[in-house]
């Protein structure tokens, strides 16, 4: 169901140009007037645009424009020469996600831009200003003066007003997303991979990220000097960073503007401005729970390789299946099934078939057991970032597990950035970045070929996420961060902190396939993970991902059967979500109703901290009753000592009660509310 709450209000302004005018400024607030957006040029016709909260500078002036490797760039003699503005409102239905229901309400604001000599191009700058955040982006015309458009970079900037504090991590380093966050002074960042997060000092929240990435590279943010960021986009294969055809338009450029940091959780603006479900029917993509023949790998008990210690043998994976089907865990997730993983594989990637089983996996029969027992498999893709490899082989690919009925794929690109190896237009291979616009196209030619044989993609080392599943509804999850893995071998592990800093960073831009459920917690040299097994349930509901696996091995689910419930019972795709608390790296509360359903669940995690949380239940229906099925840190739980300490308890609670919360150093709490 969509509901249309208003039509469009579209006002075309053109401006009179008289040399001896000052140049015109384009104004456009948000809905209800909380933001405002100027555009304008100075003498030297240099665009720029500004925000403000409440008549108070967010972002001060800042330039527009782009560098072109093979002609001006686009950024002086500009003249301001038209605005169009318009309103918007209207509420859309997700096919699945962390709501069902989306209000996307803002006004647009296009401002034309034409040089006032020389050649005389044009483009237009569309804002879109909700009262949560901006989002602009350059719309390219078809037009003689500039039809192919290679772009050396952007020079769009992001001056921030007030001083603030970021968390951020490092950009166009060779392990990809993968780094700790950083907490520093704005003026101490230096290369940043986007969302990257603010607190003003007077407490305002600000995310920056784009939208929308569709055949272009990501974009980074520089320092340039003081509070100025500047965009810088992915390297491409040749001189050109991004190189199109006009007419077309950039992915937009995002800035979430919120009092506190939950705000920022629970903004849909970066969907909002991605395009509608362009699939169709995707009743077929089905949010799941699910195990995998995986952490023994990280942890080195099993390989990938074939050899005595091969994981993905035939009776290892029925094991996993049965167990899945016998507590209700919808799939089961094989890696290592596939030839190719002997030898060095993060460097062979053309090793891989990803057609034929190693000898002691039998494809069909695996396949075969788990529709009898009514659990589906996910596939698994490891490319070793040789995309133009996997590309030779994916429609085979597809088709195979198509035929075997596979619902869901995890693909994988575990290559340096800057190692990608992508086809270039010549014919021959180049060395990409994983997030430059030749893996853009990629992703998206995996994500289309998948759709048409009914498979999600879950990606690991891959592409930011911009919101794109609201168009391909497929692109279930990715990895993208730090995830659980690093908790088997990293070095260091992630810190206790971690997850609260994930909610209010990484997860800005999606869902994160970031694997919790380690119950037995230890590394593979055997030292502590940095968490409580309360905290393994909350990540259920505090980090959000419609594919959500249970990473432990199914005997150390058997031996604690009392916290496995909760696993087994938490649901995966939503009706609501609400951020009930949070600071940044510190602590935060989720609470989500299940889709389809009454049952709300709540989950809440503390830095390395012990904290105690109010939390009013007032998100429950007013006048129901409920079972809080509590799961809470023991009296004597930390993540240095007694993780497993864990205290379970029921309670009946209604909306008019508050709860206390209490969360051990590096703890958590996980809550199911049944609704009576
Ligand atoms: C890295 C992925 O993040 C991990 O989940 C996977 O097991 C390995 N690559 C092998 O594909
Ligand atoms: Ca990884």
């Amino acid at each position: 169901m969509i509901r249309q709450l208003s039509a469009c209000l579209a006002v075309l302004l053109p401006f009179a140009a008289f040399a001896q005018d000052p140049p015109p400024v384009a104004r456009i607030a948000s809905p209800d007037a909380t933001l405002q957006v100027e555009v304008t040029t100075d003498p030297e016709g240099r665009a720029s645009y500004s925000v403000s909260r409440h008549g108070k500078p967010v972002i001060a002036p800042s330039r527009l424009g782009i560098l072109l490797t093979d002609a001006p760039k686009l950024e002086r003699n500009l003249q301001l020469v038209a605005q169009e503005i318009r309103a918007h409102d209207e509420t859309w239905e997700q096919p699945w996600g962390e709501r069902r229901f989306v209000r996307d309400r803002h006004n647009e604001l296009r401002v034309t831009f034409a040089e006032r000599a020389g050649a005389g191009r044009r483009f237009d700058v569309v804002f879109r200003v909700f009262d949560d955040g901006v989002g602009f982006r350059y719309d390219f015309p078809d037009q003689d003066a500039l039809r192919q458009v290679n772009i050396a970079d952007e020079l769009t900037e992001f001056v921030v007003a007030d001083p603030a504090t970021a968390w951020w991590i490092p950009a166009l380093e060779w392990n990809r997303k993968e780094y700790i966050y950083q907490r520093t002074p704005l003026t101490e960042v230096g290369y940043a991979q986007t969302p990257l997060t603010l607190r003003t000092d007077d407490g305002l929240h600000l995310a920056f990220h784009e939208a929308a990435l569709l055949d272009y590279s990501a974009m980074n943010l520089m320092r340039v000097q003081d509070r100025r960021l500047r965009a810088v986009l992915f390297p491409g294969t040749g001189v050109a960073k991004v190189a199109r055809t006009a007419p077309f338009a950039t992915p937009w450029r995002v800035v979430l503007v919120s009092e506190d940091a939950g705000g920022l959780a629970e903004s849909d603006l970066v969907l909002n401005l991605n395009a509608p479900n362009a699939l169709g029917d995707v009743s077929w993509v089905r949010p799941m729970k699910y195990l995998g023949i995986w952490w023994e790998m990280h942890l080195d008990t099993k390989t990938w390789a074939s050899g005595p210690r091969h994981g993905a043998t035939t009776e290892h994976a029925l094991r996993f299946i049965d167990f899945a089907a016998e507590h209700g865990i919808g799939g089961v997730l094989i890696e290592g099934w596939n030839v190719g993983w002997d030898g060095d594989w993060f460097a062979n990637g053309e090793a891989f078939s990803f057609t034929e089983p190693y000898p002691d996996f039998d494809l069909e029969r695996v396949a075969a057991h788990a529709q009898a027992k009514g659990v589906r498999l996910i596939g698994h893709h490891e490319t070793s970032g040789h995309a133009a490899h996997y590309e030779s082989q994916l429609d085979d690919a597809l088709d195979l597990y198509q035929r075997l009925g596979i619902g869901a794929i995890k693909t994988g690109y575990v290559a340096d950035g800057g190692q990608i190896k992508v086809l270039g237009e010549d014919g021959t291979l180049h060395q990409a970045w994983h997030e430059g616009q030749a893996m853009s196209r990629h992703h998206i030619k995996v994500i289309t070929e998948a759709a048409k044989r009914r498979i999600g993609l879950n990606p690991h080392e891959p592409i930011k996420d911009s919101g794109l599943r609201r168009t391909y509804p497929n692109w279930m999850t990715r990895e993208g961060a730090r995830g659980m893995e690093y908790n088997a071998w990293g070095l260091p592990g992630n810190p206790p902190e971690h997850e609260a800093t994930l909610v209010f960073t990484r997860m800005l831009d999606g869902p994160f396939d970031f694997t919790p459920g380690v119950f037995v917690m230890n590394t593979k040299s055997g030292e502590k993970i940095a968490t409580t097994l309360a905290k393994q349930l909350a990540l259920y509901v505090v980090i959000y991902s419609p594919l959500q696996m249970a990473v432990d091995l199914p005997e150390h689910y058997a031996a604690r059967m009392d916290a496995f419930q909760f696993i087994k019972d938490v649901a995966v795709d939503w009706e609501d979500s609400r951020v009930l608390n949070g600071e940044i790296g510190e602590f935060v509360t989720i609470a989500r109703r299940e889709r389809g359903g009454d049952d709300w669940y709540l989950g809440a995690v503390t830095d390395g901290e012990a904290r105690e949380l109010q939390v009013p239940l007032s998100f429950l229906d007013a006048g129901r009753r409920y079972t809080a099925q509590i799961y809470r840190d023991g009296p004597d739980a930390g993540w240095q000592h007694n993780q497993t300490d864990l205290e379970i308890e029921e309670r009946e609670v209604g909306a008019n009660d508050t709860l206390t919360l209490r969360l051990a150093p590096g703890g958590g709490q996980a809550i199911r509310f049944v609704a009576d």
